[in-house]
């Protein structure tokens, strides 16, 4: 039920935090530490190599996995849209372990994936928010996101609980290796939590710049550099389903070797400046497109904002960004589409669960 929301998508979004509260609970073990099923961390430990699978959201998700598992767990992984990987496979490694990402755990195009590499031999665990669902009864294992349904088409809260459980499935399976990951994972989840609060209070400040950048535009941009670029692609694809606007996300970096011939005058251009490695470069791209008329939106986050910035985030730790910087992305999707009169929960063309391959 969407209560006193005006839109499944608004409550959805308003969920994420205490969607986080849940999964840093349900991943507890009495004595305050993170824990999965000690079947799955085998299966992780015992492969050479990680296959993530996945469409959509959950494949802008899994973009994001792959640089917490590879970071904390030292583990390499690939990351595949899953409507491509069955007739381009790559070369597969020694000991594949595949993981679907899932919200509904009905995708087709994830399902085929699943249904070849079993018939492979390979170990296949499913991250999906659906128990029961198809892609997790034919996996080996499941881990589950207890965000509760969601109901909107546009994904919101499954993207970050996606990120948070994929957090937890990097940290559990460093310690398991005996590697050190630096940071107290529930603790700075639970700073995430509260950062999530702030942005959902922050609607009307988001609803303004949403009238600013989206209103009248054919087309948005959508830029970052590290995991700010794959918030961005989210970010992107977010605008674009719901609000019919022309969205496109990319590497800063990549501008120069095409995209900035789209820039117009008076083009949104939003920048993500979250990582403090990136924050000038990104910033010099920013330049870049103002000086042939973009509209900058700069998103970043305190501790590294500028006096030009159009939203700075609460600070949280530099891995776990994407859990809250993709929260202003969404608000302002959802304004846009608003604005423009759009059917926000159940945009044109568009099903929830994409069961046709
Ligand atoms: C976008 C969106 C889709 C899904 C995609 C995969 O907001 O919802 O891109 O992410 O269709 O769906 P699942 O995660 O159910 O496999």
């Amino acid at each position: 039920e969407k209560g006193t929301y005006p839109h499944y998508m608004l409550k959805e979004i308003d969920e994420q935090p205490a969607v986080v509260r849940k999964i840093i609970q349900h991943y507890q073990d009495e004595q305050g530490k993170l824990v999965i099923d000690r079947d799955i961390i085998d299966a992780v430990n015992a492969s050479d190599r990680v296959y993530i699978i996945a469409a959509g959201t959950s494949y802008h998700a899994g973009l994001v996995g792959k640089q917490f598992i590879e970071k904390m767990a030292k583990i390499p992984v690939e990351v595949h849209i899953s409507s491509e990987f069955g007739y381009n496979m790559p070369l597969l490694s020694e000991k594949p372990l595949f993981v679907f990402i899932s919200q509904s755990g009905e995708t087709a195009d994830s399902r085929a994936v699943l249904v070849q590499v079993k018939e492979m031999g390979y170990p296949a665990l499913t991250i999906t928010n659906v128990p029961g669902s198809t892609l997790s009864r034919e996996a080996d294992y499941t881990l589950l996101l207890h965000a509760g349904p969601e109901i909107a088409v546009a994904s919101t809260k499954a993207y970050t609980a996606q990120l948070a459980v994929l957090a937890i499935l990097a940290e559990v399976t460093a310690k398991s290796r005996s590697l050190e990951v630096g940071f107290d994972l529930i603790h700075e989840l639970g700073l995430v939590a509260n950062a999530m609060d702030v942005l959902c209070d922050s609607k009307e400040i988001l609803e303004v710049i949403a009238r600013e950048f989206f209103s009248v535009t054919r087309n948005a941009f959508f830029i970052g550099r590290g995991i700010d670029f794959y918030v961005g692609l989210e970010g992107a694809l977010k605008l674009k389903e719901i609000s019919y606007i022309q969205a496109e996300g990319f590497a800063g970096g990549e501008l120069k070797h095409g995209t900035i011939a789209l820039i117009e005058e008076g083009t949104p251009v939003v920048a993500l400046a979250t990582q403090e490695s990136v924050n000038l470069s990104i910033r010099g791209n920013v330049k870049e497109v103002v000086a042939r008329g973009a509209n900058p939106c700069i998103i970043s986050m305190n501790g590294l904002n500028m006096d030009e910035d159009s939203f700075v985030i609460p600070e949280v730790h530099e891995l776990l960004t994407p859990l809250i910087s993709v929260i202003p992305l969404q608000i302002l999707a959802y304004y846009a589409a608003l604005h423009r009169d759009c059917d926000v929960d159940k945009p044109r063309n568009l099903a929830k669960s994409v069961t046709v391959e």
